[in-house]
């Protein structure tokens, strides 16, 4: 059971309050002229491929010891004993969190309700390897006798976002099958991607957790209806449908063979399930045996989490960062920039990830919070972010921390694009922690040939203040192992952030409230009677839409 503390009552925090008020005026620039040994210090391998260099904070030693001690005083330590052993952490949603279960290579016993979950998690990675290699290798055939071409996964949030991410991290890895992604329930997405589809060689898997999400469900109906208007037979849709779900009976309901039904559990939760059954996709994209890769990578992850010790533990150590940041500098945001365009959906993912987590102001005692929780977490591939936002990162008024993530080797070194992309990851870090002074920038004029009195408009505009904080994370290739880990990393991050936040990371009661208005308002737009039960702004709204729609 996670405890209820409140991190502010703890006397650690009141020492990083304290500690603040110098730290606030902490210059990089100092820090590193300060301490050849910086980077060494604070800087961590993670097996033989992943680098984590958090030199470029705001933080000394002090710092970090102080945040160690609001770590062991708000009982983290505990917390990850509990999530491992399957303690129904989830509490207001009576489950336990057992996302490790499903990549625990070791196979050591998991136990919820008295149960070992191994055998079923593994029955499941097994159907799943029958299945993909069925599918890849050709044997298996759609209801014309030919071999399937296309896989489209529809899903959405966690049934979307982490399959779609990894198959696109991992397109170097990618089998002979096309694989698309339907999410929204806007017509649109699903109506483009099947242009241009064949019924005969296309295979649907409907990813949902709880097989009653209103995007999927409608999605999942269209893609039946385009495959019967050529298909005809109902009895063809064994062929062409499979189901990834916690739902056996909807599944039925809805018309797929159970045989096509791979399983789950309640204590997987959804932007947690890219290593479940929902991964069928991420097999189907990259091969199983790359899957296992991606498991094998976080379990190492989540080996590390749960065994190293705290001044060592890589996603603990990040988690304490974010906080002295998010609780003590009062920055609102994070940043995630992958210097690499097979990670363009990283960011996105962890939006899901950390924003549905620990966007919550209610604490563990069932009261308001009365400091900050979880951040904004948004990103984009570099270099595309440099020539777009990274304008307000360097020279802005707000404080953003960012997390640099850049492969050593590229999949793909044609010419001399990875070194040009390696020099700007390298740049960015630098000239955001120690920028460019106005003496740095009069020199510049001055060797360009300008006299100070012509220029000394234009200096301070090209005066960078630096101390701009910044993580990077070199790997040494975003293999499917070394992906495993990062998503396991940025995972347990969260889940140590939450305990610290005294909040419940693993339920989503925010995203109700419009569902359960979507549904009243959806009959009240398919007839002709004036709306008048809401708001004047939704009445307004709702009845010009519907005036135009007619
Ligand atoms: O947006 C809410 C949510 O419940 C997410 O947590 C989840 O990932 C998503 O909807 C999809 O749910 P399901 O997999 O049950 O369709």
């Amino acid at each position: 059971m996670l405890k209820n503390i409140n991190p502010t009552q703890t006397p650690a925090w009141q020492a990083l309050t304290a500690h603040f008020e110098q730290a606030q005026d902490f210059q990089l620039s100092e820090l590193f002229a300060e301490d050849n040994e910086r980077f060494a210090k604070f800087s961590a391998e993670f097996g033989s491929d992943i680098l984590l260099d958090y030199s470029k904070n705001l933080i000394t030693e002090e710092t970090l010891s102080k945040l160690f001690d609001l770590a062991e005083q708000t009982e983290l330590k505990a917390a990850i004993a509990d999530i491992f052993s399957g303690e129904k952490i989830n509490h207001t949603e009576g489950r336990a969190v057992l996302h490790s279960a499903l990549r625990n290579r070791s196979n050591t016993p998991v136990m919820v309700d008295g149960q070992d979950v191994m055998p079923a998690v593994n029955a499941v990675l097994d159907k799943m390897a029958v299945f993909s290699s069925r599918i890849i290798d050709g044997e298996w055939k759609g209801y014309t006798g030919k071999e399937i071409t296309d896989v489209v996964n529809i899903g959405i949030g966690g049934s979307d976002l982490g399959p779609y991410m990894v198959a696109e991290a991992l397109a170097a890895y990618k089998t002979r099958l096309n694989m698309h992604f339907v999410s929204n329930v806007d017509g649109t997405h699903i109506a483009e991607t099947l242009k241009g589809l064949n019924p005969e060689t296309t295979l649907f898997l409907i990813a949902s957790k709880t097989f009653t999400t209103q995007e999927t469900m409608t999605n999942a109906h269209s893609a039946r209806d385009w495959f019967l208007a050529t298909a005809q037979d109902s009895a063809h849709v064994a062929k062409h449908f499979a189901a990834l779900s916690t739902n056996a009976t909807a599944v039925a309901e809805f018309g797929i063979d159970t045989d096509n039904m791979f399983e789950f559990w309640d204590w997987v939760g959804g932007r947690y399930s890219l290593c479940s059954a929902i991964g069928l996709s991420i097999a189907l994209a990259i091969g199983f045996d790359n899957f296992v890769e991606l498991l094998e990578g976080a379990h190492a992850m989540d080996k590390h989490f749960a065994e190293a010790p705290m001044g060592e533990n890589i996603p603990v150590i990040l988690a304490l960062i974010g906080i002295w940041y998010n609780n003590f500098h009062g920055a609102e945001s994070e940043a995630i920039l992958p210097y690499d365009q097979y990670l363009h959906r990283f960011a996105a993912y962890f939006q899901q990830g950390n924003m549905e987590s620990n966007g919550k102001c209610v604490d563990r005692g069932g009261n308001p919070v009365d400091y900050q929780t979880g951040p904004i977490i948004w990103g984009e591939p570099g270099t595309n972010g440099q020539h777009a936002f990274y304008q307000l990162i360097h020279q802005g008024t707000k404080l953003i921390p960012c997390d640099f993530i850049a492969p050593a080797v590229s999949h793909n070194p044609i010419s001399d694009h990875h070194p040009k992309l390696m020099a700007n990851f390298f740049a960015q870090t630098e000239a955001l922690a120690f920028g460019k002074t106005k003496e740095q920038v009069e020199a510049e004029f001055v060797a360009a040939g300008k006299s100070l009195e012509e220029v000394a408009e234009l200096v301070p505009f090209k005066v960078f203040e630096g101390n701009r904080p910044t993580n990077s994370i070199l790997v040494k290739q975003v293999t499917p192992r070394v992906l495993g880990s990062l998503i396991a990393m940025y995972e347990h991050k969260i889940f140590t952030q939450g305990v610290i936040w005294n909040i419940y990371s693993f339920d989503q009661w925010g995203v109700e409230l419009g569902k359960q208005l979507a549904n009243q308002i959806l009959p009240e737009l398919t007839n002709d009677d004036a709306v008048a039960t809401h708001d004047s702004s939704t009445n307004g709204l709702i009845n010009q839409f519907k005036a135009w729609a007619k």
